[in-house]
């Protein structure tokens, strides 16, 4: 997006030309087609119950939520039939809780709060933010009954640069940096952790969750789809199919780098938001963006193993989670943060980006469906992915190589 204070004169990078080579640098992804035939069937769901959902970290939320002692919020993982209480206590500590009461299992709260002591609802046992239980009434009609031993269930959690990770598994079988693997490295210094959120959006539809994912990890629908909310604002002379300027693989996780083309004339509204905050292609210049270096950098989609996609840009960040409820239904929640305003016209700015990527999100909602009942069908059993589609073709590839199965 070119604003008249815009010093930059690079055209961009040609990518008129033959393909990015990016399957000739991960041969092993190979470049058939990729089976999605059994994906509706509950035994393959089963599977990524037990085997992604129940043994991998999952990200659940963000520091944000729970900036003061005392904070809490419910979080639901319906493939695993689990609601858990995130909570953050006295000295800060972080902790995960099964939102099940020790008495006879009535969940102990629900949404968002500030708290003491989580009283359950039934009979009113109270429990500590650290999960340990403190109070139960009429307590010298139990037999035997220990506190200590009667605190809420603890998950596995971990923060990392504000995001909030839980493991369903008794003993998760690998740390989370190491399944972060080289995201964490890249985003090292990019401060997740000090931006709060400016949106948050959720919708359940059907289709499958690996399925819906794609949806966001490649540009080549751009020029087709966001003619709306995005038209030439990534595709143009030199790039008229959206190809991304970058790719790389961190272990389960991948990125695609998206540069912004600097022919795009903005609406009057698009310029007046890029001179008083922050928007596509006129951000602020933030530490540990950009990570790969590319010229006229838009925007960054990082695969967060297993169903989350995290979405850097300069001065703000979105993305999406996909949970599924079954073969063929997914709950998703797409979010925006950005940094605090420092001044009131930056939230105008703020709101033009808000709008403009729920908008672009609901031309990419229309589709999902469609697909779905494709592939329902029976008639659509593999998907033909091109070489700039390739962040898909590796999330299909990483769920396939955490289960074992034959890749
Ligand atoms: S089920 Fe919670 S107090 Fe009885
Ligand atoms: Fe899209």
């Amino acid at each position: 997006m070119t604003v008249d204070n815009d010093t930059r004169t690079d055209p961009g990078i040609d990518l008129t030309g033959p393909a990015t080579p990016w399957n000739d640098r991960y041969p092993f992804l190979g470049t058939g087609p990729v089976d999605v035939s059994g994906y509706l069937s509950e035994e393959a769901f089963d599977e990524e119950r037990r085997g992604i959902f129940g043994a991998y970290w999952l990200m659940v939320g963000h520091v944000s939520q729970i900036p003061g002692p005392g904070d809490y919020f419910e979080t639901n993982i319906e493939v695993r039939s689990s609601s858990l209480i995130i909570t953050r206590d006295r000295r800060g500590t972080v902790h995960a809780l099964r939102n099940i009461c020790r008495h006879r299992g009535s969940k102990v709260v629900s949404g968002c709060g500030n708290a003491k002591v989580l009283n359950c609802p039934f009979h009113g046992w109270t429990y500590g933010l650290d999960g340990r239980l403190r109070g139960v009434p009429d307590r010298e009609q139990f037999f035997d009954l220990e506190l200590a031993e009667n605190g809420l269930f603890t998950v596995h959690c971990e923060v990392w640069n504000g995001f909030i990770f839980v493991n369903l598994a008794e003993s998760p079988e690998r740390t989370l940096a190491e399944q972060l693997d080289g995201f964490a490295t890249e985003y090292r210094d990019y401060p997740f952790d000090r931006m709060t959120c400016g949106g948050r959006w959720s919708s359940t539809l059907d289709v499958n969750w690996r399925v819906f994912q794609d949806q966001f990890q490649e540009g080549y629908h751009v020029a087709v789809v966001h003619t709306g909310t995005f038209p030439e604002v990534f595709n143009g002379r030199l790039n008229p199919n959206s190809r991304p300027s970058d790719f790389t693989i961190n272990g389960l996780n991948r990125r695609i780098s998206f540069a912004i083309n600097t022919e795009y004339q903005p609406t009057p509204v698009e310029q007046l938001s890029a001179e008083i905050g922050t928007t596509f292609g006129a951000g602020v210049g933030m530490t540990g963006a950009n990570p790969a270096g590319i010229a006229n950098w838009a925007f960054d989609v990082n695969g967060v193993f297993p169903n989350t996609l995290i979405d850097p840009s300069d001065g703000f960040f979105f993305g999406h989670q996909f949970w599924p409820i079954a073969p063929g239904r997914t709950r998703w929640e797409g979010f925006l943060y950005v940094m605090p305003a420092t001044r009131p016209s930056e939230l105008i700015s703020q709101e033009q980006t808000y709008i403009l990527i729920r908008d672009a999100w609901r031309e990419d909602m229309e589709l999902a469906e469609t697909i779905h009942r494709s592939i329902a069908s029976g008639a659509l059993r593999e998907f033909r992915f091109s070489d700039p589609e390739i962040a898909c073709r590796h999330s299909h590839y990483a769920v396939n190589q955490a289960l074992g199965r034959g890749v």
